[in-house]
């Protein structure tokens, strides 16, 4: 039976589209999806775990070796809570961890330690996308099982207008709507 409140764990990595998570942060809530938001290290540098433990209203998960308020590790407690995890924005690094099975940090392990669906919203410059070793990535993840939804073409960091625009806020939304049902 689904749960009446679900809950989206929200993977926020260290892309320049981080400001985006928390437009998604607001509008999943009000959807009615409770948001647990996990920042990577580098996410931090462009959104604060203040601001996303205020739009989310919950507390924000930044660091695996946090002493836990229950007795279980932070990663698998989280892991547990979602619904659905979703990767808004995914770096590339963040992509080529995932394809390797790389597990360094708090997302990595979540990610890994959950059964669920997980979303990812690329969002990088247009030859980080489109490398080779990227679109490998790529191509792995989806044919284990994850989605993707975008990157779009789009205004990017580097002043260019190419591919590797964040998919639009709205559009992700209604991804994650549709894979939880
Ligand atoms: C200003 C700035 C913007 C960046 N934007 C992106 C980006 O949009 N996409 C990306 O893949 N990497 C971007 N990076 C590089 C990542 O921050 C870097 O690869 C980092 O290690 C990612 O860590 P994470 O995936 O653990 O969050 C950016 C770096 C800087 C300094």
């Amino acid at each position: 039976m689904k749960k009446a409140i679900q809950t989206v764990i929200l993977g926020v990595t260290g892309s320049i589209a981080a400001y985006k998570a928390c437009e998604l942060t607001n509008l999943l809530k009000k959807a009615g999806f409770d948001v647990r938001v996990v920042l990577t290290k580098e996410a931090k540098e462009f959104v604060t775990a203040l601001t996303m433990q205020t739009l989310s209203k919950n507390k924000v998960i930044t660091d695996m070796f946090e002493a836990p308020e229950a007795w279980d590790p932070v990663h698998t407690s989280i892991a547990a809570q979602g619904d659905i995890i979703l990767i808004a924005p995914a770096t590339a690094n963040i992509i080529a961890k995932l394809a390797a099975g790389i597990c360094d940090d708090i997302l990595t392990c979540a990610i890994f330690a959950s059964d669920r669906p997980v979303l990812i919203a690329p969002a990088m410059n247009d030859k980080m996308y489109g490398h080779r070793i990227t679109r490998d990535n790529i191509a792995r993840l989806k044919k284990i099982g994850y989605h993707f939804i975008g990157p779009i073409k789009g205004h990017l960091a580097c002043g260019c207008d190419a591919m590797g625009h964040i998919a639009d806020t709205k559009d992700i939304i209604a991804e994650v709507k549709r894979l939880v049902k």
